[in-house]
């Protein structure tokens, strides 16, 4: 069995998404002891920005006049649905960044959705295959505060991810990952801290029921 994990923060150390997916992957191996953890760091190793529009012209380009860019920028779409393929569960792990997706993830979107086995009205090959997403952020957009309304990305991820992919997809939300970074928000430290738990322990139940979740491909 596979676990694929892909992680989009821009830190190395003390990141909060990473620390929340060690959770969910650590779950997923105590069912799976021994099995195998596929990953990809978009944070650390970014997938050029240029490789999209390559991708993306390329399916419009009859395959013979395609330029060397353009071929190297197909494979690695193939590649990425290649590693999506492959697993038998994913756990993603994307902070929200300037209200928005981070755009290494948008990035990885967008090259997967270029090989023709993702494209629009082709038969969704990931459907039903179980997947976490753990969202963070630094400040609370919970309903009823100031916020509220401003994160731009969580609900396009489950849209793509979800609706889209026809993933069978589990949500660890953070929020409030900033409290104890940011001076302005030490008022807070009591519920960052609850906050910070409840997340935790979101992250062990979904990486359990990962764990636990049957592929379709085996359940068929
Ligand atoms: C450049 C940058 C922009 C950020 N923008 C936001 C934001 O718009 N809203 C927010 O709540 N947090 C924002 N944050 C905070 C991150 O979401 C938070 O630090 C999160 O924990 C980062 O993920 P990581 O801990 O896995 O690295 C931003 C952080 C950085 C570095």
């Amino acid at each position: 069995m596979t676990l694929y994990r892909l992680d989009a923060s821009i830190r190395v150390d003390g990141s909060a998404s990473g620390e929340l997916a060690d959770i969910v992957e650590q779950e997923w191996l105590a069912a799976h002891p021994g099995d195998t953890v596929v990953r990809r760091h978009l944070g650390t190793n970014p997938i050029p920005a240029d490789a999209w529009p390559l991708a993306a012209f390329a399916g419009y380009t009859p395959e013979q006049d395609r330029s060397p860019e353009q071929r190297q920028a197909v494979a690695l779409a193939a590649t990425l649905v290649d590693e999506l393929l492959a697993a038998d569960a994913i756990v993603l792990a994307v902070p929200l960044y300037n209200f928005g997706v981070s755009q290494h993830f948008k990035t990885w979107v967008d090259m997967v959705i270029t090989d023709p086995r993702m494209a629009a009205g082709a038969q969704p090959i990931l459907a039903g295959k179980p997947a976490v997403l753990v969202t963070v952020r630094g400040g609370n957009y919970q309903p009823g505060t100031p916020r509220e309304g401003w994160d731009h990305a969580t609900g396009w991820m489950r849209r793509i991810l979800a609706d889209v992919w026809h993933l069978d997809l589990k949500v660890v939300q953070a929020e409030f990952t900033l409290v104890g970074v940011n001076p302005a928000l030490d008022q807070f430290r009591d519920l960052g801290r609850q906050l910070r738990q409840e997340a935790e322990e979101q992250a062990r139940r979904h990486g359990r029921a990962l764990g636990a979740a049957v592929p379709s491909a085996m359940a068929a």
